[in-house]
């Protein structure tokens, strides 16, 4: 069974990029693929230090973050724009969980995976900017990374008090992109 792992670079309560992870991740939900939604807000990792790293090892919540990342298949990542790049929430939470552990393969979490990226910000750009780093990173790291993506402007009048979208072309844009990370980690997983 192919599995999706979805959540935003935002620990924000009212975050836009958490609501449009979790259009995707409906969108994915959809082919019958199972998806897991996490905040990453719940997972309190502290800012990467290699002092405190060989000090205490790697924190519980990191390795928490890391082994859900390791279970899954593919990503589904929604990420705010701060000054032109993701945010630092996201890029803390990848460092963590690019630490080799024990005698497993480098980057493990991430060679040979697949993520779908997109961000929203109340900018007009919707946080494209950012983009352009998460995709380096991911690819740099082992990640294939769609090349469809989406960013949503405005985001301040975007969503409905339901979580969707306003736009009927950018909700079905946003679903589209869970839809082909499931379908294409299926035909990966069963190629017939
Ligand atoms: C921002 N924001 C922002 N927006 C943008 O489109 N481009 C940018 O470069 C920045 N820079 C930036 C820097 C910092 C430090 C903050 C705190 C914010 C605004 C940002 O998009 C907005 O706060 C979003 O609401 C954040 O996303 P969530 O938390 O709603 O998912």
């Amino acid at each position: 069974m192919v599995k999706i792992l979805a959540f935003s670079g935002s620990a924000r309560k009212d975050s836009y990029n958490q609501k449009l992870v979790e259009i995707a991740a409906g969108g994915a939900r959809r082919t019958g693929v199972e998806v897991t939604l996490i905040n990453l807000a719940d997972f309190e990792m502290p800012i990467f230090n290699e002092d405190l790293e060989k000090k205490e090892g790697m924190p519980a919540a990191a390795r928490d973050f890391k082994s859900l990342l390791i279970a899954h298949d593919g990503f589904l990542i929604a990420s705010p724009e701060y000054n032109s790049a993701f945010s630092p929430l996201l890029k803390n939470a990848i460092d963590w969980a690019s630490r080799r552990e024990g005698d497993e393969l480098p980057l493990l979490a991430y060679r040979g995976k697949l993520a779908a990226i997109m961000s929203a910000s109340p900018g007009a750009l919707g946080g494209l900017r950012g983009l352009v780093f998460l995709r380096l990173l991911l690819s740099n790291i082992g990640v294939t990374v769609q090349s469809g993506q989406q960013a949503i402007g405005n985001a301040a009048k975007a969503f409905n008090d339901d979580g969707s979208l306003v736009d009927s072309v950018q909700q079905d844009a946003v679903i589209e992109l869970g839809v082909n990370l499931a379908r294409t980690l299926a035909k990966l997983k069963s190629p017939e």
